[in-house]
């Protein structure tokens, strides 16, 4: 909670003003329908892939540690947020990304479309290793079970993209931080080297719970913020969005600045996921 506080902070510093799109919220949902897993489902950013993808219409397959803990999330929830989320279409497994066992029960016999990565948590708690050894254990079982489609919810930050993040962040990342850059950097290379998967590594600049704005940003120089609710809808995007511009890539996204993702989730744009 901390953390977050000063990355707000650190992240509202001034930046380039450019022109934005902005695209509807939920738009028709009657594009084909897709099933998505989710890794670390409870999870902010987690639970509004959740919670957006159902609401699309899609089948979502969830694992997370601590099933209790998934709610409405407030980004998108308006008046829901934080009721327990349940759903017939929803499928939600107690258990750890880093067993494969576990990550099996994902993928059998539910013809998984594509997979959503947003693990985190503090080190002390899911350990220093947590996100290098859920992705291999989630890469191979995606290979295993000719599941191509995948992204990775990282940081600004991290792998090649030090340099656009903002001062304090830098700070943070050499210091408290150092230890989940280390796993988040590890936990890039292995997405990087998976040359049979279609992936997407996301970016996204200091993070908040604030409801969609649509503005999806990719930056090519200092992120600044956006909410959880648009990181979601761009880690769907780039899993069921056919001709996907950012796959094999790994942009940084913010609200601000930069050039814009434009949504569109026609049938058309869907097609071919079946
Ligand atoms: N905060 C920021 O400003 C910021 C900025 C840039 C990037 N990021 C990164 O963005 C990512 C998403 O952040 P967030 O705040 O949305 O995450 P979050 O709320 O901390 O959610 C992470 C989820 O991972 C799950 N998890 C942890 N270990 C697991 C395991 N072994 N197996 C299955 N699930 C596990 C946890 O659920 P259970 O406890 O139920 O397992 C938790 O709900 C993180 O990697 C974070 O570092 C954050
Ligand atoms: C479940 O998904 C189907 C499409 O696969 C959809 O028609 C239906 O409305 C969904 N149900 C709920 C409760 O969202």
């Amino acid at each position: 909670m901390k953390i977050s506080a000063i990355l707000l902070t650190s992240f509202s510093g001034a930046l380039a003003f450019a022109p934005t799109f902005h695209v509807p919220k939920f738009p028709s949902s009657t594009s084909l329908s897709a099933n998505i897993a989710v890794f670390g489902a409870s999870g902010l950013t987690a639970s509004e892939c959740v919670y957006q993808a159902l609401n699309n219409g899609d089948k979502v397959f969830g694992l997370t540690r601590n099933p209790s803990n998934l709610v409405i999330p407030k980004g998108s929830g308006g008046d829901k947020a934080d009721q327990k989320l349940s759903n017939p279409n929803l499928t939600l497994i107690g258990g750890s990304a880093t067993e494969a066992g576990d990550v099996a029960k994902i993928f059998e016999g539910n013809d998984i479309d594509g997979v959503v990565i947003a693990l985190g948590g503090k080190t002390k708690d899911v350990g220093t290793t947590m996100l290098t050894d859920a992705t291999k254990t989630i890469l191979n079982a995606m290979k295993a079970n000719g599941v191509k489609r995948v992204s990775v919810v990282t940081s600004i930050g991290a792998g090649d993209s030090k340099d656009q993040a903002p001062f304090m962040f830098k700070v943070l990342m050499a210091t408290v931080m150092k230890n989940i850059f280390v796993d988040k950097n590890n936990q890039e290379e292995l997405v990087k080297s998976s040359s049979d998967l279609e992936w997407c590594i996301v970016r996204p600049g200091g993070l908040t719970v604030e409801p969609p704005t649509g503005v999806i940003n990719v930056i090519e120089g200092e992120a600044g913020s956006i909410a959880r609710a648009d990181v979601a809808q761009f880690c769907l995007d780039a899993i069921t969005v056919d001709d996907f511009p950012y796959i094999n890539k790994a942009p940084c996204i913010s609200s601000v600045g930069g050039t814009s993702w434009v949504k569109d989730r026609s049938a058309k744009a869907r097609d071919g996921m079946e």
